[in-house]
């Protein structure tokens, strides 16, 4: 039977998942979201074309790879029905090939209102959240009251479930938030054209995969954001609404833990982050610049800078087993290139005392000063290079102590956005 493999994000997300999942996609029959919705945006460049993607899953250039949106996911109808009609623009049969889960949460207008007003509300506490609405559809399942995909078919059922809901949130936008209701009657109207157009497309994602996965073919697991957002293991309360982490691949697509063989664990090969919260190796000097602007580090859903600074291997140590990661990915190291001293956060110091492990609680990380390993830099590039022996030896040594840092097998390093510019040391698939 073929491996199934997890790719995930270790740090605050952006790590460069898409581009690996595409990658990764030549060995396995299905691609899987598990988790998150479209806050994520996934970049894709074959051959220098660039493809940005948001609910789709990353293995949809590949035609005979068939793409699922699992239960865990939550699903604005409104965007996956523009980035398939996007894709189709582009010449790739998206509407045959992507199939959504019943299950799937709805995220509606309202719930989009209900995170814009509550950012507003926060002031500076703001969490710096993309705006989408995720959060609230996350709190309406968990409180059983959600709207979920399948109920789009039903449309005498999904008139009154969303009129109740709609009236709920224009409470809460009202009374709690001081802001603008909306109007329940043009909510029903948008779900009754949701549901005409999805409707093929939703289908029962467990039976499926349970089907592909007893004829022995393998699929891959797409993780979105990163470990550090989770929201249990990540900097709350600045992270996202779900959990980002391995287990949820089995749980938030419909399969049991045991299907799950390889977790691949994707770093940059320093950090970023997007939005507020703690950051211990953030950078506010000219390297910090050089990163964002050779990494290009703006959001891909969103446009904003992201914030930069060095590879913090406390944090990702920590991660990569939260994950059971045992395949490594690090990514953009040509970004570091011409660096003349690259920096590793080996340990932090909080009130006198060495810490080896990030704290629990967000206000304690918020404190931790970074204490860093100090490697030689590199002058050769190493953009572009398909091959170890490619690389530059200072260029090497990092990627050896990055590994033997986060305890794990180094099998993929990312040298450029496209495809082709990737060493693949070990293919997690096994093949
Ligand atoms: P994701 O959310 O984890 O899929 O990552 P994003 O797509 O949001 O951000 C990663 C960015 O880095 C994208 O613009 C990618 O095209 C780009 N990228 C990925 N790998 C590399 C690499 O090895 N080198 C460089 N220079 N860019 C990369
Ligand atoms: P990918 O999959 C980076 C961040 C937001 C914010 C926090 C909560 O591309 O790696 P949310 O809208 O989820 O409620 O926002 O999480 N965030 C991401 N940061 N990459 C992402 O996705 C992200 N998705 C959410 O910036 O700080
Ligand atoms: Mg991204």
């Amino acid at each position: 039977m073929a491996g199934n493999v997890v790719v995930l994000g270790i740090q605050w997300g952006d790590e460069g998942k898409g581009k690996i999942v595409d990658l990764l996609t030549e060995s396995a029959r299905a691609v899987v979201r598990f988790q998150g919705g479209h806050n994520a945006g996934h970049t894709l460049v074959i051959g220098g074309v660039k493809t940005v993607l948001h609910l789709v899953p990353s293995g949809i250039l590949r035609p005979e790879v068939r793409c699922f949106v699992g239960n865990g996911v939550v699903v604005a109808p409104d965007a996956l029905l523009a980035e398939i009609n996007e894709l189709e623009l582009a010449g790739i049969d998206a509407r045959s090939r992507i199939f959504v889960s019943p299950a799937c949460p709805v995220i509606l207008p309202s719930h989009v209102a209900l995170d814009q007003a509550r950012e507003r509300a926060r002031g500076s506490n703001a969490i710096g959240t993309t705006g989408r609405g995720i959060g609230p559809a996350y709190e309406d399942k968990a409180a059983r009251r959600g709207l979920r995909m399948g109920e789009l078919l039903d449309l005498p059922a999904c008139t009154s479930h969303v009129l109740e809901l709609v009236e709920y949130h224009n409470f809460l936008l009202r009374k709690l938030l001081n802001s603008d209701a909306l109007d329940a009657a043009a909510v029903v109207a948008q779900c009754q054209m949701w549901g005409e157009a999805l409707s093929p497309m939703i289908v029962d994602v467990a039976s499926e995969l349970e089907r592909i996965l007893k004829a022995g073919e393998a699929v891959l697991f797409e993780g979105a954001q990163g470990t550090l957002l989770d929201i249990d293991h990540g900097t709350y309360p600045f992270v996202t609404s779900s959990n980002t982490t391995a287990g949820a691949a089995a749980s938030g697509s419909g399969v049991g833990p045991l299907t799950l063989s390889r977790v691949v664990g994707v770093v940059k090969a320093y950090t970023t982050r997007v939005g507020s919260g703690p950051f211990p190796t953030e950078l506010f000097d000219s390297v910090g610049d050089h990163l964002a602007s050779k990494g290009h580090e703006l959001g891909a859903t969103t446009g904003r800078p992201r914030r930069c600074g060095w590879f913090d291997a406390v944090a990702a140590r920590r991660a990569c087993w939260l994950n059971s990661v045992n395949s490594l990915c690090v990514t953009k190291l040509d970004v570091l290139d011409g660096v003349p001293q690259v920096q590793i956060c080996t340990g932090y110091r909080l009130d006198g005392a060495l810490l080896e492990t990030p704290p629990v609680d967000s206000r304690a990380l918020s404190r931790c000063e970074p204490v860093y390993e100090v490697m030689p830099g590199w002058e050769q590039p190493t953009a572009g290079a398909k091959r170890l022996s490619d690389l530059p030896t200072a260029a090497r040594c990092y990627l050896e102590r990055l590994a033997t840092l986060l305890e794990a097998p180094l099998d993929i390093v990312s040298t450029g956005p496209d495809r082709q510019d990737t060493i693949v040391l070990r293919n997690p698939f096994g093949q």
